[in-house]
């Protein structure tokens, strides 16, 4: 019987195209950067972004985009983008994953991209998610979703070799947090709070020696969760997450997208079922990657180009003349 959901969709040529797709995204929001504009950064981001993914050889379908149809005019969940002519592949995306940062130039704004064989991506709806995540290195399950925060904290502690106060924790900084930081803080473990970007955030418990942060915790989006997730299946790390819903339109949008399991704790392998390639490009500095550099004339960006199948990672510099953007 053919495999329904193929691991090999061209994804070492089509990888290089991705790096353009995320490249393009982060360059065309670069004039907006520190200006103050979401929403502008946001669309510039997303006309780049769109006109370069329309090259690629792929018959592709929005799984994780903008919005759902009747909400986002472009790179909507379901659109279908690509020359259709290639591989069926889903394609999860964030032309703009920290549209304040970008708008205020705060860290780790960035553009990004995944690509995976066509039905192997879990169609997040837009609630939150609950998301936990550590590097590589570790364990299967020395961290749960069931543990409360400090048990995680001593629990990755005794893993590492080391005490709670040897444990870096990476959380968005919000309200509801409240009770996990406490949490967090009793132990003796540091945490770095950001305000915004936890693609980023979990993607930093991957690099823990470049970024100081060995796990990540709290809720966020959930779409952001299947990249996060596409991202960590390239660098090494787990991952768990479950859907949070506040009301009753949060969970007819999981029934519209095809839930069935509200409750479902779904791991890094779950949200994304099938090897994935994944591009991101730094808008602004940040720990993983440099923001767009800007000469007069030149624009500067970095690309992390990563392929679940084989594990390699690229770091691409790319200088183009800025009238060519
Ligand atoms: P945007 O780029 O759409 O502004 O999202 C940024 C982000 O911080 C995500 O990284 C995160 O998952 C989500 O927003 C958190 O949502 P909220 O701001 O509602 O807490």
């Amino acid at each position: 019987m053919p495999d329904a959901h193929p691991t090999d969709f061209n994804d070492r040529m089509l990888s290089l195209g991705l790096a353009r797709v995320s490249e393009k995204a982060a360059l065309a929001s670069a004039k907006l950067i520190g200006h103050g504009d979401e929403k502008a950064a946001d669309q510039a981001a997303v006309d780049g972004m769109r006109s370069e993914l329309n090259k690629l050889d792929i018959s592709g379908v929005i799984v994780i985009g903008e919005g759902e149809r009747d909400e986002a005019p472009m790179l909507f969940i379901g659109e279908e983008v690509g020359l259709g002519t290639g591989p069926a592949v889903d394609i999860a995306l964030d032309p703009l994953e920290g549209t304040t940062l970008t708008a205020k130039d705060m860290p780790n704004a960035l553009a990004v991209i995944a690509m995976g064989p066509r039905g192997t991506m879990l169609h997040a709806p837009d609630v939150y998610m609950e998301k936990l995540a550590i590097g590589p290195g570790y364990p299967e399950g020395i961290v749960t979703l069931d543990m409360p925060a400090a048990e995680r904290v001593r629990k990755l502690a005794e893993a590492k070799g080391g005490d709670p106060d040897d444990i870096t924790v990476c959380i968005l900084e919000r309200p509801r947090h409240e009770k996990i930081i406490a949490e967090v803080r009793s132990t003796g473990a540091a945490i770095r709070l950001i305000t915004d970007g936890d693609v980023a955030g979990i993607m930093h418990c991957a690099e823990a020696e470049r970024t100081g942060i060995d796990m990540y915790m709290g809720a966020g989006g959930a779409p952001e969760g299947v990249l996060a997730a596409a991202a960590l299946k390239c660098m090494g790390g787990q991952m768990f997450g479950r859907l949070l819903f506040r009301n009753d339109d949060e969970r007819a949008r999981a029934d519209r997208a095809g839930i069935e399991d509200r409750d479902r704790v779904y791991g890094r392998d779950d949200l994304v079922r099938a090897d994935v390639i994944f591009a991101a490009t730094g808008v602004t500095d940040g720990s993983l990657l440099p923001g767009i550099k800007r000469e007069v004339g030149w624009l500067t960006a970095e690309t992390l180009l990563m392929r679940s199948k084989t594990g390699s990672v690229r770091r691409m510099v790319y200088r183009t003349p800025e009238n060519r953007v």
